[in-house]
């Protein structure tokens, strides 16, 4: 269970959430628990995380390892800051910030590089979803940016499925919908990495996700998890999405 705090928290909001959230997950063993906040709230986050079970990701990375490469920050740099995360290719990188296939590879091999496990975003737009093309972009997405990876590479990251209308919206996909996408990237990584690779892959649904609706979604065997945004704000929002089977 990941939670993407895009923009919102300071250091002192940081403190805050985790001085609730942790011992409301102290006992969650049934996942793994992830949370990603923006760049200044990393060491506050690594520091409150520590010696727990709550891993710490960034939400975006440069590809280099360092260099004049204003406003940029490295993979090398979020391992030493203690990160364990970091998400790739959110759409909202990819609409607002025109991050391409080529960017997803080169940066999804970076997080690899410095021993980060890249939480890689697919997903379609409204308009192509009601055009019936939600299939061939995330075709698209997957053999343009996680495709040409080796074996070894692919099987240390995991995947999340957004589909852009219900990101924010509180348009939930149908927990059905949501595991239709899921089979096809899933038939997608097979077909590239082998049976035994697409069942050991994690594939997170995200988008809208909260408190009242992962049961239903988590209950589709082809949902491995989840990628939460504006409920993971809160932390006994999101201590109640870890413990959903509770
Ligand atoms: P949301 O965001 O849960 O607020 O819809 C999900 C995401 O963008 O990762």
């Amino acid at each position: 269970m990941a939670g993407n705090w895009k923009m919102y928290k300071t250091p002192a909001e940081t403190h805050a959430f985790f001085e609730t959230f942790k011992p409301l997950v102290g006992h969650a063993s049934q996942c793994d628990i992830v949370i990603c906040p923006p760049f200044p709230d990393l060491h506050a986050a690594v520091l409150e995380t520590r010696g727990s079970a709550i891993g710490i990701g960034a939400q975006n990375l440069y590809w280099g390892k360092e260099g004049a490469v204003t406003g940029e920050v490295s993979g090398h740099m979020l391992q030493a800051a203690g990160c364990t995360y970091v998400i790739v290719a959110h759409s909202e990188r990819r609409q607002y910030f025109g991050e391409t296939e080529a960017d997803v590879l080169r940066k999804t091999l970076a997080a690899l590089e410095w021993n980060l496990t890249p939480i890689v975003c697919v997903g379609e737009r409204l308009e192509e979803r009601e055009s019936g093309a939600t299939e061939s972009v995330l075709a698209q997405q997957f053999d343009g940016g996680l495709a040409p990876l080796t074996p070894e590479q692919f099987a240390r990251l995991v995947i999340a499925y957004e589909p852009v209308w219900a990101i924010g919206t509180g348009k939930t996909a149908t927990p059905q919908m949501a595991a239709d996408a899921h089979r096809f990237i899933r038939q997608r990584v097979a077909a590239k990495f082998g049976d035994a690779q697409a069942a050991a892959t994690r594939i997170l649904y995200g988008g809208s996700v909260k408190p009242d609706n992962v049961k239903a979604l988590m209950a589709q065997d082809e949902i491995d998890g989840a990628l939460v945004g504006g409920a993971s704000l809160d932390p006994k929002s999101f201590a109640a999405i870890v413990n959903y089977t509770v």
